[in-house]
């Protein structure tokens, strides 16, 4: 093991976080990503990314996979997790969910179509098998010119995937704009780094069916 570490410097940068422990204690064991990626510091009571979405909550809305904190108290906090239920995996770990309604963020069946002003969700989108189903079901609720905004890790900055086992799906800006543009019924407005080496947002406009 040590010959093949000192044959591989990228190896042997691996085990050394392993050894410091710098290494999310999520990952799957038995593997290990190949650019470790820590969350940054940040103040929790001024959070970037709940001050950058913040501004889209205007009207009615709901906030998708809210855990145990929603963007602003007015969100409808959908979630998973019921309220008061303990979350086991990456930032939820150990919180309890603050979720006004228990459901699946790509099941939305108790708003109908174009009822909702906006839709957010922080760190959400890469929980799910069919992000296109999810990204459809978010346009629906929305009304015509209603806003869809969403928070997802940056794979630019380290393997995403192993922040939380139960991440599915990984983007970077260009290419969550790009499927956004192909599901339908959304515009994208714009893709901006929120918490650098960690996460940016896409903002997306509900346009006419068709007029894209
Ligand atoms: C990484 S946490 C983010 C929590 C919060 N938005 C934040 O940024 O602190 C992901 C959240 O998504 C929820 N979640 C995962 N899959 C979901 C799904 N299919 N529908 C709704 N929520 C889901 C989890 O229960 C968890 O609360």
């Amino acid at each position: 093991m040590r010959a093949l570490l000192a044959r591989s410097p990228r190896l042997e940068a691996i085990a050394v976080a392993a050894r410091r422990g710098s290494l999310p204690r999520d990952a799957p064991s038995g593997t290990v990503p190949l650019r470790p990626l820590r969350p940054p510091p940040v103040d929790e009571d001024n959070h970037p990314e709940a001050l950058a979405l913040a501004p889209f909550c205007v009207g009615k809305g709901i906030d998708v996979g809210c855990g145990h904190r929603k963007v602003t108290p007015d969100c409808i906090g959908v979630d998973l997790l019921a309220a008061g239920e303990l979350g086991e995996h990456g930032v939820v770990s150990g919180q309890r969910s603050v979720a006004d309604l228990q459901a699946s963020g790509d099941d939305l069946h108790m708003f109908v179509d174009g009822e909702l002003d906006f839709v957010v969700s922080r760190h959400n989108l890469e929980h799910y098998v069919d992000v296109v189903r999810t990204l459809q079901e978010w346009a629906r609720v929305t009304r015509v010119g209603g806003i869809v905004a969403m928070i997802v890790p940056d794979e630019r900055a380290g393997d995403t995937i192993f922040l939380d086992p139960t991440h599915k799906h990984s983007f970077t800006p260009e290419s969550l704009a790009r499927l956004v543009s192909l599901v339908g019924g959304l515009e994208v407005v714009e893709t901006r780094v929120v918490t650098r080496r960690w996460s940016f947002m896409l903002v997306a406009r509900k346009v006419e069916s068709g007029a894209r």
